[in-house]
Order: C-alpha cells, then sequence, then structure tokens
C-alpha cells in the first residue's frame, strides 16, 4: 500500500466532517505506512464537469486508437483522472450524504473515470454485451457524514442510502470491490450523539488504517 488517492467531495472546507474523519484515517495511515506517498482530488471545491454531448461521443468513439484530435481533448480531464486511480493502490474518498446520495461534483467524477477502454470494457459474448472490469488489486475505503440516523446496512434508513449502494457499485464495476465504509451519522440531531459517533469512526478508521496492507 504505497501510494494513496484522497478524493474529496464536500463543498465544505473546514467546517466538513467527512474531510476530518478523513484526515484521522490518512495520518494513520501515513504513520501507520512510512513512505507512503498521498495524492489528493478535489471534487467538492474544484469543479469537476458533467458529461455532455463532446464527452458522450469521444469516450464511445468506435475506434479509439485513431480517436480524432478535438476528442481526445475532450477526454483530457477524464484521462488525467482514470490515470489517477489506476495510478494508486488505496483510494479514500470522503462524502457527505446529500439527498440520500452524494455530492454532484462526486458523480461527476465517477462519470468522469468510469471509461470504456480504461476502466471497464464491454465485450461481446454470443451476441450478447458482457461487462468487463479493467481495474485490478485495488481496495476503497469510504469516509462519509450524515445529517440523520440509520442508514447503515441494518438501520431503519437503509433502503434510502443511495449513497453507499452508488459508490460501491460503481467501483464494483471497474473492478475495486474490496470496499470499507465509515460513517458518522446525525450531525442534524442531538451533540452528544453526533461527537459519539464522530469518536466511534474514528476509532474505527485507525483500526482501519493498521490493518490495511
Ligand atoms: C444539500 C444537502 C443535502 C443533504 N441531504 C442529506 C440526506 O439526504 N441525508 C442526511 O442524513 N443528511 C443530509 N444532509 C446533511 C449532511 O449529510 C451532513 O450535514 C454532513 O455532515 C455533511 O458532510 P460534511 O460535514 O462533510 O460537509 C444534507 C446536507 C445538505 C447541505
Amino acid at each position: 500500500m504505497n501510494r494513496i488517492l484522497a478524493v474529496h467531495s464536500s463543498p465544505r472546507g473546514e467546517r466538513s466532517h467527512s474531510r476530518r474523519l478523513a484526515e484521522v484515517f490518512l495520518d494513520a495511515c501515513l504513520a501507520a505506512h512510512p513512505g507512503a506517498e498521498l495524492t489528493r482530488r478535489e471534487v467538492g471545491r474544484g469543479f469537476i464537469p458533467h458529461v455532455n454531448e463532446a464527452f458522450v461521443a469521444a469516450a464511445f468513439y468506435p475506434q479509439p486508437a485513431s480517436r480524432p484530435l478535438s476528442m481526445q481533448a475532450d477526454l483530457a480531464l477524464s484521462d488525467v483522472l482514470v490515470d489517477e486511480v489506476l495510478g494508486h493502490e488505496l483510494l479514500v474518498i470522503s462524502a457527505p450524504m446529500y439527498n440520500f446520495s452524494v455530492p454532484s461534483g462526486l458523480k461527476a467524477w465517477i462519470d468522469q473515470i468510469v471509461r470504456m477502454g480504461r476502466t471497464f470494457d464491454i465485450i461481446e459474448d454470443n451476441g450478447i454485451a458482457q461487462y468487463q472490469p479493467l481495474v485490478w488489486g485495488k481496495r476503497a475505503v469510504i469516509i462519509t457524514s450524515r445529517g440523520g440516523h440509520g442508514f447503515g446496512p441494518e438501520g431503519p434508513n437503509a433502503a434510502f442510502n443511495h449513497a453507499d449502494t452508488l459508490l460501491r457499485t460503481a467501483l464494483g464495476f471497474i473492478g475495486i470491490e474490496d470496499i470499507s465504509v465509515v460513517a458518522a451519522e446525525g450531525e442534524e440531531s442531538d451533540n452528544q450523539a453526533f461527537q459519539a459517533s464522530c469518536v466511534a469512526a474514528e476509532r474505527q478508521l485507525r483500526v482501519l488504517a493498521e490493518q490495511l496492507r
């Protein structure tokens, strides 16, 4: 575990709990794995463009090897973001829950890194298109903060949690299936309960950092 890519998606800066928890985890990782390199990608306070028509035409161009220069330019940022994912062993995503899903900047980032021919492929099997992941040997840690309660797998609001499922599905689709989710819940309610949830999340993150190999 030498290279860590941290993707931060809260539009908040110092007031962001998901960012603060991510720093706890990253500090613990760097302490437990001296020599590990950390790269950061800002998608919450920086601009990641939405997919547009030019992007779709370029990404699904039938002969990628002879893609025209203008199309290569349309994919330039996507190529950088894909290279970042491919060039790191551990992906750390910090994300608030927004309207039961992830902030739009993080969704835009996902749309840029799920790329045919780069992170997944489609192969024909008896005339039926099959998806094939192209990313191997990586793991991801998702660090999230939620205003409400009960969005964990056994919680009463689990069915409303489209954030974890989106990230697990999209990352799994490209081949990253070793995924841990650590959450703090309840920012919008009782402060004491939220603080306790943050302390529990920090403990979990420190243990996880020690366990990473
Ligand atoms: C636009 C917006 C939408 C939100 N939607 C939800 C939601 O669906 N469920 C929830 O539990 N909290 C929701 N929240 C609360 C945030 O998840 C919570 O404040 C979280 O701690 C923010 O993360 P951050 O501190 O890293 O910015 C929402 C907050 C905002 C600003």
